[in-house]
């Protein structure tokens, strides 16, 4: 059974899709069995950064009752066998209100593929709507993406404690990127962005 991952943030471009592509070759590099979901549906661009086009999406399986199978991509011939992924598809309006049923018709109709693979990590996008938090609380490792900055900080403290109240998770974890702000910080921001680090880690 394969151990799932979930990367979010609440703050967009801190680096999560970037961090979901590197997780992913590193497993797949390791001759896990990996798949990399991108459920940022509409705005995704894991297939874009890889240089992948795509027939199926997640939008068809969700919109038109396509398999999930259908929609994978994999990479072998950029030299990863063990990694696939499933992209997003482009934007469409009737998607903008993607709720808790969605995703769960769409963990439900994962079962198999969770079966296939030994990891699978889910690119979640940026803020924090009811198909982000589903599938965020469903996973075994919540993992929040964080800049040294206190907005980024601030936003992923509070996807946490949504998270936590909503769905009761006890646990998360944290990939701090970016991380070569902290030696451009002035001094003020530096003592703010401890503040903040305190909180969250309180
Ligand atoms: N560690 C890093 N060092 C340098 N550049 C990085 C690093 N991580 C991410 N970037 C760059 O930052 C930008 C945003 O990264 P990315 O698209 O991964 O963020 P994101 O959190 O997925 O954004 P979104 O919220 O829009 O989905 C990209 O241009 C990416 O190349
Ligand atoms: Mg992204």
């Amino acid at each position: 059974m394969a151990v799932t991952v979930g990367i979010a943030s609440g703050k967009g471009g801190v680096g999560k899709t970037t961090l979901t592509i590197l997780l992913g070759l590193t497993s797949a590099f390791y001759k896990k069995r990996t798949l990399i979901v991108d459920t940022d549906v509409g705005m995704g661009n894991v297939n874009i950064i890889i240089g992948k086009g795509f027939k199926t999406s997640i939008i068809n399986c969700l919109t038109e009752g396509r398999s999930l199978e259908e929609a994978i991509i994999n990479l072998e011939d950029r030299g990863f066998p063990f990694l696939d992924i499933i992209p997003s598809g482009n934007m469409e309006e009737r998607l903008l209100n993607l709720n808790k049923k969605a995703a769960t018709f769409l963990l439900s109709r994962m079962g198999n593929l969770f079966k296939k693979y030994d990891v699978v990590i889910f690119d979640l996008g940026a803020g924090a709507n009811t198909f982000l938090l589903n599938i965020f609380s469903a996973v075994d490792y919540p993992v929040l993406v964080v800049n040294p900055e206190p907005p980024s900080i601030v936003d992923a403290y509070s996807l946490m404690k949504l998270t936590h109240l909503s769905y009761g998770n006890q646990k998360f974890y944290y990939l701090l990127n970016f991380y070569q702000i902290l030696f451009q910080l002035s001094f003020l921001n530096f003592v703010i962005f401890h503040h903040q680090l305190n909180l969250l880690l309180n």
